[in-house]
C-alpha cells in the first residue's frame, strides 16, 4: 500500500486548465469549498491575499506549498511570478478572500495572465456578506422586509462621491445594504445617510471578522452605530449591514409552506421567491 495522498477526483477539482482564482471564503476553514480545498491540497505555489485569508486555512490545506502574500505586490511582480511557476510545470493557485468576484481585483490579474498565454478561471467562495448574515442569524432577503441586496462600498480613493449609492439603496427601504471596505468610514457613511434624510432608527450591524474565532457583532442604528464602532476600535475587516433584515424580524410567512405545498395556485412563491414551475415542484 502506498503512503502517497490519493489524487483528488477530477470531478471535484474540475477539468479546467490553468491557474484557478479560488475564493478562500470569509475566514473559517470549514467554509472553503470542497473544490477550493482539493485545489489547494495539490498546489505547489499559493499566492494568497494576506490578512483576510485565515492562516489556519493555509496551515490546514497548503502547508506543503510555497506561500506568497500578495499584499504590497503590484501586477508587474505578481503576474510573472505566477506565469513562470505555471510554465515550469508547477501547480499554482491564486487565493482571494471571500469570493474573488467581489472587490477582489481578480479580473485584471487574469487578463494579464491570459495575455501572457496562461489560462485562468474562477472557483467561487463564500463572500463576507453571506458569512455576516449567518452570524446575524438572518436572511439578507426576507419576505415583505427586504426584496433586494446591494453589495457596495463607500466613497473614497476608488469611488467618487457621485458613484457612492449607499443613500439611494437605504432610501429604497426594501434593500439590505452590505458595505465592504467601509469599516474605517462608518461615521462618515452614517453622517451622509442622515444628511440625505435616512431614518435615524434604521437598523445597522457591523460584523467584524465574520466566521473567525474573534468574530464580533455591533448592533445599533444609523444614529448611534458610529459611536459603538469607534468605542470597539474597529477600523478594518468588518462588514456594515444596513436595513430592517438585520433584525430578522417583521417578515411575513412565505407561500412556500402554505397552500402551495399542498397544491395551491401556480402564482405563489417558492422559497427563492420565484414563481414555481413544474420543475420546482418535483
Ligand atoms: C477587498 S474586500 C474583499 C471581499 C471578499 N472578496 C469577499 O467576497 O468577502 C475586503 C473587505 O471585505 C470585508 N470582509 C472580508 N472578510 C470579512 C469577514 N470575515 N468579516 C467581515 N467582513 C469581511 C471587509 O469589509 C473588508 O474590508
Amino acid at each position: 500500500m502506498s503512503d502517497a495522498a490519493p489524487e483528488p477526483e477530477t470531478d471535484i477539482v474540475g477539468d479546467r486548465e490553468g491557474i484557478p482564482f479560488v475564493g478562500a471564503g470569509p475566514g473559517d476553514p470549514g467554509l472553503l469549498t470542497v473544490r477550493g480545498r482539493a485545489l489547494l491540497e495539490r498546489a505547489d505555489l499559493v499566492v494568497h491575499a494576506g490578512s483576510l485569508v485565515n492562516s489556519e486555512l493555509l496551515d490546514a490545506f497548503c502547508d506543503h506549498a510555497e506561500q506568497v502574500n500578495s499584499v504590497g505586490k503590484d501586477l508587474e511582480e505578481l503576474v510573472p511570478l505566477m506565469r513562470d511557476a505555471h510554465e515550469e510545470g508547477r501547480t499554482v493557485v491564486r487565493l482571494h478572500s471571500g469570493d474573488p468576484a467581489i472587490y477582489g481585483a481578480a479580473l485584471e490579474q487574469m487578463d494579464a495572465l491570459e495575455s501572457e498565454g496562461v489560462p485562468t478561471y474562477f472557483v467561487s467562495g463564500v463572500t463576507a456578506a453571506f458569512a455576516a448574515s449567518a452570524t446575524l442569524d438572518t436572511q439578507l432577503t426576507l419576505n415583505e422586509v427586504a426584496n433586494h441586496v446591494a453589495f457596495t462600498r463607500p466613497q473614497g480613493k476608488t469611488l467618487g462621491p457621485e458613484e457612492d449609492h449607499i443613500s439611494e439603496f437605504v432610501e429604497m427601504g426594501d434593500v439590505t445594504t452590505c458595505i465592504y471596505l467601509g469599516t474605517h468610514a462608518v461615521r462618515e457613511t452614517m453622517d451622509r445617510l442622515l444628511e440625505d434624510g435616512a431614518d435615524p432608527d434604521t437598523p445597522v450591524a457591523v460584523v467584524y471578522h465574520a466566521s473567525w474565532p474573534d468574530e464580533d457583532v455591533i448592533r445599533g442604528t444609523v444614529a448611534d452605530i458610529a459611536d459603538a464602532v469607534e468605542e470597539a476600535g474597529y477600523r478594518a475587516s468588518a462588514l456594515v449591514v444596513i436595513g430592517e433584515a438585520v433584525t430578522g424580524g417583521g417578515y411575513e410567512r412565505s407561500y412556500l409552506y402554505g397552500d402551495w405545498a399542498s397544491g395551491g395556485s401556480e402564482d405563489e412563491a417558492t422559497d427563492d421567491g420565484a414563481t414555481p414551475t413544474t420543475e420546482d415542484m418535483t
